[in-house]
């Protein structure tokens, strides 16, 4: 039923496109193919309300305890064709070679959004369905009905394209206990792993996408390669510094993608729910990819933020990686603002911190609340979640309010912290170099006169009921990006 490949395809990168608009010169056969993986995606999605309720009665609790949020089709689309630009996968031949190279394992697989992503993007750059059906692959899942509905999609593609899947393996299994160690081929693992709470003693990690995470890196080996959507604690927080020195460990390429949950979201039906109070915690993610046998590099996106009518656009196209292999600031995967605020964390390594002039008897005192979005927040007083931050002199004041109202803190929060909390970790360990130090220094008279005129900055917000006031000086005081 296969037909040859398109001679065009050898020399074309689809990696920019939705690989509807690259078909453009297929053989017709090539974009039915297409369309009968399109066809079973849309179905894939769409199955998530039934499949992902393991219950019969549709817990939600249920459902959160096997962290079943299956992974809608733009992100799926979105994850492999930026695992393919940073593999170099560029062309239907190389497309091929990543095929066969591989045994690939679907540890968490749900109902197979990302392995029929896989092979629309295969399709998609010139692949034959005769030679997808060579693909030697794992899918794995605890959830029975789950694997049924995966099988039966893929007995409607072999069926429509007069082919088997000899070589792919259904397996009713907990991922964790799951036998890896007869693979001849190098391992590719992709998924969309469990996010769920890992209760005390049960596990080293706090949460059992860690476990799904260190189980994929223990068996990557040089030739092979990981590609994961996983929260974005996996860049930044303290529990998981350890699983970043693993994943640096394989000295390879990684890379990060991460994005925000304010105002869209990455999972359309929410995760974990809807009816979660602390969503703006939840679904922030990270892809991450793990690339062994590639040059040693780390590329991270900043937190992309975007709203729900720009979600095209957002997952139709590559986003901005920085280099930020040299970082050495603290030991996470940053998510840069801008290579400026590289360059200054770079610069002021080794200088005195912001919380070196913080003083908690210091009778000059700031208010900083301890949730940010654009803008750090400034308090009339104390109140709860509101930082109270001592200063022992006036120009100490000001110096730390020069530098907490301006640009660059506001990026480097943004590059370091959670997206959401600013902690005072987060203010204290400000390095103060001394070139800002003399900017904040001239820029205090003016300062000083905004700082008595604040109120014409104050923003109102409603917060349960209670009228919260902020100041957001942001526009108010001059940009210390170049100091
Ligand atoms: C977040 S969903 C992702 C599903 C699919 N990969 C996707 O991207 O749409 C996580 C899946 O992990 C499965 N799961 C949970 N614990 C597991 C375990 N220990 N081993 C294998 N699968 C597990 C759930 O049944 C669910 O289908």
């Amino acid at each position: 039923m296969s037909e040859p490949r398109d001679k065009n395809m050898g020399s074309t990168y689809y990696g920019q496109n939705d690989v509807s608009n690259a078909i453009g010169g297929f053989s017709r056969i090539h974009s039915a193919w297409i369309t009968h993986v399109e066809a079973v995606q849309r179905h894939s999605e769409e199955a998530e309300d039934k499949l992902s309720y393991i219950s019969e009665c549709k817990s939600e609790h249920e459902r959160k305890k096997l962290g079943s949020y299956y992974t809608p089709t733009d992100v799926a689309d979105f994850f492999w064709r930026e695992l393919f630009a940073h593999n170099k996968i560029l062309d239907g031949e190389d497309a091929l070679s990543f095929l066969r190279k591989h045994h690939f394992v679907e540890p968490a697989a749900g109902a197979g959004a990302l392995i029929f992503a896989l092979f629309k993007r295969l399709l998609g750059l010139g692949v034959t369905s005769e030679q997808l059906a060579e693909i030697e692959l794992s899918i794995v899942d605890v959830n029975n009905n789950a694997l049924a509905f995966v099988e039966k999609q893929m007995k409607v593609l072999a069926s429509a394209w007069d082919v088997s899947f000899n070589r792919v393996r259904l397996l009713r299994d907990d991922f964790l206990s799951t036998d890896l160690s007869r693979g001849f081929k190098p391992y590719f693992f992709f998924g969309n792993p469990p996010f769920v709470a890992n209760k005390k003693g049960e596990s080293p990690w706090k949460n059992i996408y860690a476990d799904f995470l260190e189980k994929a890196l223990m068996h990557v080996g040089r030739e092979g390669g990981i590609h994961f959507i996983v929260p974005l604690s996996v860049a930044f927080s303290r529990d998981y510094s350890v699983l970043r020195a693993m994943i640096m460990d394989t000295r390879g390429t990684v890379c990060l993608s991460n994005f925000d949950n304010i105002p869209d979201t990455l999972f359309k039906s929410g995760k974990p729910s809807h009816t979660n109070t602390n969503k703006a915690n939840s679904q922030r993610c990270t892809i991450l990819t793990v690339l062994p046998g590639r040059p040693k590099k780390l590329l991270a996106t900043p937190l992309l933020r975007w709203s729900k009518k720009d979600r095209t656009n957002l997952l139709s196209q590559s986003p901005e990686y920085f280099d930020v292999s040299e970082y050495s600031f603290d030991q996470q995967f940053p998510r840069p603002e801008s290579y400026a605020v590289l360059d200054y964390l770079d610069r002021a390594a080794g200088s005195p911190t912001l919380g070196s002039i913080v003083s908690k008897n210091g009778s000059h005192r700031l208010f900083v609340a301890g949730v940010a979005r654009n803008y750090v927040s400034l308090r009339e007083g104390p109140a709860n979640g509101v930082h109270a931050l001592g200063f022992e002199s006036n120009d100490d004041f000001f110096l730390g309010l020069g530098v907490l109202s301006s640009d660059l803190f506001l990026s480097y929060w943004l590059s370091i912290g959670d997206g959401f909390h600013l902690t005072k970790e987060n203010i204290f360990n400000f390095p103060l170099h001394h070139t800002l130090v003399r900017e904040c220094q001239r820029n205090a008279p003016a300062l000083r006169l905004t700082w008595k005129v604040r109120q014409r900055f104050q923003k109102r917000k409603l917060n349960s009921g209670r009228m919260t006031k902020s100041f957001d000086l942001r526009y108010a005081v001059p940009s210390l990006v170049e100091a």
